[in-house]
């Protein structure tokens, strides 16, 4: 079945996903496009939306991307940066300035079959720098905007040519502090350009079936079961259309997973009727043995790479399946490159698309049963193919597991003068009633694109949680080699702090699983999992004040794609029981809360 498709072209890599995103739950396909992509990726479109970008202008030099879709017979709907490139276009013009953040108020000044159902003023979200200032011929303002009475009046918030059928929003329809930016969506993408709603759930099944069954052909498909959403749901819609005889699963246990990990891996599979054709290898030694002293995060991260090759193709040679076809779980934000954020710099590397498997891929060896979904679409069709609740809406856990979430140290240091970055810190939280220490370890980071590696501050004592990460923002904003800050969560306030030597160890490995452990109970006994995204825990071979013991640090967020986050709150009582239980681990001096957002951290602390 062919469904109708709304092209979104991609100048920001999460708002061109939001976008898709929100199309699609009017089940109707949305498909990422790159700015430079041929015309002929267009012309199949019933419709296009050009999305914002943080780092576009379309005031002064000309944007490059594939201008002949305005020659398309075709509806364009531009947002943000996509609607000053419509209104330039068709001779309008564009300034540097009228900027406006946040929320403000559209006032509807003309019929338009985009604004249909909506109230004259509507509440809408703006974020820009440009402003469209006159429209050309067959162009008409639909809608200019205004803070409060009195507020400025920016002109052409909203513009039209229902003619050319081309529109444009000053603002983000596609985020929800536009309260009825869905109902802008549904009016383009249903009436403007008339797409059926046929991209269902059910419909995908089938026709994934299908089309696994004529990709495979006579072959068979060895899968990577890691036991997490993705790879599982794309176990259970390859068994649906291979059938037992034709899948291989392999599990590896690697030694980086989490307490009880691999047994609740066989016994869910089990019960999925999967036991039949699924393997196990128990290979922490291997991984243990390529790991043992090294302490540098991307060497960490390679090496782990590289082991799972190893032991995969080991395996594979055993089971005599090598000559089968690779089966993975990637999902599409990792199978498409975002034009609007192409990462010069590598932040890090994603297991899924390692040179290895770029060969494989290559040469048509791999298949990928879910490379057109995101993943709230894996987590409905999890439900749909009947996996239990829990698994579905388990956390995302990397590839490399535990094994980025225990720093590791050659006990030396960077030599980091760490006075002249408290005295910074000082008047930014002192007031406050709070201290702030600079911790002699650095942790990933992610600022403007490119990767930083910089130093965390623990903050002690005790304010509000919004108090803290506010004062958290601050100190990044004000405070050049600070990308992390945490909260201390106990009692004391530490004055010393000293790097202890330490890499990968199984003794490590097993303090840190059972603090993560502690953890993920605590997050579903009060109820809180499902809202939060993710929550990291991470070891950090640090002695507070000569204890000569280590520092667990928590990192709950908020997150829709982990393209970015926020630090999540946890409830008060949660926090107490934490703080008591983690404290009173052999081998724990000290536990704290990560209060920083993405950017300028990571999720991850590796
Ligand atoms: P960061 O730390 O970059 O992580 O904010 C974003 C999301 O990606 C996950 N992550 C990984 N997943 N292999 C994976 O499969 C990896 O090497 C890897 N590194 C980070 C991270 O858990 C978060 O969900």
């Amino acid at each position: 079945m062919k469904h109708d498709t709304i092209a979104v072209i991609d100048f920001g890599g999460q708002y061109a996903h939001l976008i898709a995103t929100k199309v699609r739950k009017l089940r109707v396909l949305a498909e990422i496009r790159q700015p430079d992509d041929p015309i002929e990726a267009f012309r199949e479109c019933k419709g296009i939306i050009i999305s914002g970008s943080p780092s576009f202008s379309a005031f002064g030099e000309d944007s490059h991307y594939t201008k002949e879709i305005y020659q398309l017979p075709i509806p364009i709907l531009g947002f943000c940066f996509g609607h000053q490139e419509i209104a330039k276009y068709y001779g309008g013009r564009v300034i540097h300035g009228g900027q406006e953040w946040g929320h403000t108020e559209l006032h509807i000044t003309a019929a338009s079959a985009l604004l249909e159902g909506l109230d004259p003023v509507e509440t809408v979200w703006m974020s820009h720098f440009d402003s469209v200032v006159e429209v050309g011929p067959g162009f008409e303002e639909t809608g200019y905007s205004r803070l409060g009475e009195r507020g400025t009046v920016h002109r052409y918030a909203a513009i039209a040519s229902e003619e050319l059928r081309r529109y444009g929003f000053q603002f983000h329809a596609e985020v929800d502090d536009t309260i009825h930016g869905g109902i802008m969506i549904a009016n383009f993408v249903l009436k403007i350009c008339g797409c059926m709603p046929s991209w269902t759930m059910e419909n995908y099944v089938d026709e994934q079936v299908q089309a696994i069954r004529e990709r495979v052909g006579g072959e068979s498909v060895f899968l990577l079961a890691s036991g997490g959403v993705d790879s599982t749901v794309a176990a259970r819609l390859l068994d649906r259309a291979l059938g037992a005889d034709r899948l291989q699963l392999l599990h590896i246990d690697n030694g980086l997973m989490r307490k009880d990990e691999s047994a609740e891996v066989l016994r869910r599979f089990g019960e999925m009727g999967l036991s039949s054709n699924l393997h196990f290898v128990d290979a922490s030694e291997d991984f243990l043995g390529a790991l043992a002293g090294i302490v540098e995060p991307e060497t960490k991260r390679r090496r782990i790479g590289d082991t799972f090759i190893q032991v995969f193709e080991r395996e594979a040679r055993r089971l005599g399946i090598e000559a089968h076809l690779l089966g993975q779980g990637t999902i599409y934000p990792d199978t498409i490159e975002t034009g609007g954020t192409k990462r010069a710099d590598v932040i890090k590397t994603h297991h899924n698309r390692v040179p290895v498997i770029q060969a494989m891929i290559a040469q048509g060896r791999v298949v990928e049963p879910l490379a057109e979904l995101y993943k709230t679409e894996v987590r409905e069709l999890g439900i749909l193919l009947g996996l239990e609740h829990d698994l579905v809406w388990r956390h995302p856990f990397p590839g490399p597991g535990l094994g980025v979430r225990l720093l590791c140290s050659d006990g030396a240091g960077d030599g980091l003068d760490t006075a002249s970055l408290e005295s910074a810190v000082e008047p930014l939280v002192g007031p406050l009633g709070l201290e702030g220490r600079v911790l002699p370890i650095r942790s990933v980071g992610v600022k403007a694109d490119l990767r930083s590696y910089e130093h965390p501050v623990m903050l002690s004592g005790s304010r509000p949680w919004a108090e803290l990460v506010e004062a958290a923002g601050q100190i990044f904003r004000e405070v050049q080699g600070v990308n992390r800050c945490v909260w201390n969560l106990s009692d004391t306030r530490p004055s010393r702090f000293s790097l202890l030597p330490a890499a990968v160890t199984r003794a490590r490995l097993d303090l840190l699983r059972e603090a993560d452990h502690m953890v993920m109970a605590g997050l579903r006994r009060h109820r809180v999992y499902e809202e939060i995204w993710q929550c990291p825990i991470c070891l950090l071979p640090l002695s507070i004040d000569g204890a000569g013991r280590e520092l667990v640090v928590i990192r709950p967020v908020y997150s829709e794609r982990a393209m970015t986050a926020a630090a999540a709150p946890l409830p008060e009582a949660l926090i107490g029981e934490l703080r008591r239980s983690i404290l009173e681990l052999e081998g724990v001096s000290g536990v704290c809360l990560d209060l920083t957002s993405k950017p300028p951290g990571t999720i991850e602390w590796e």
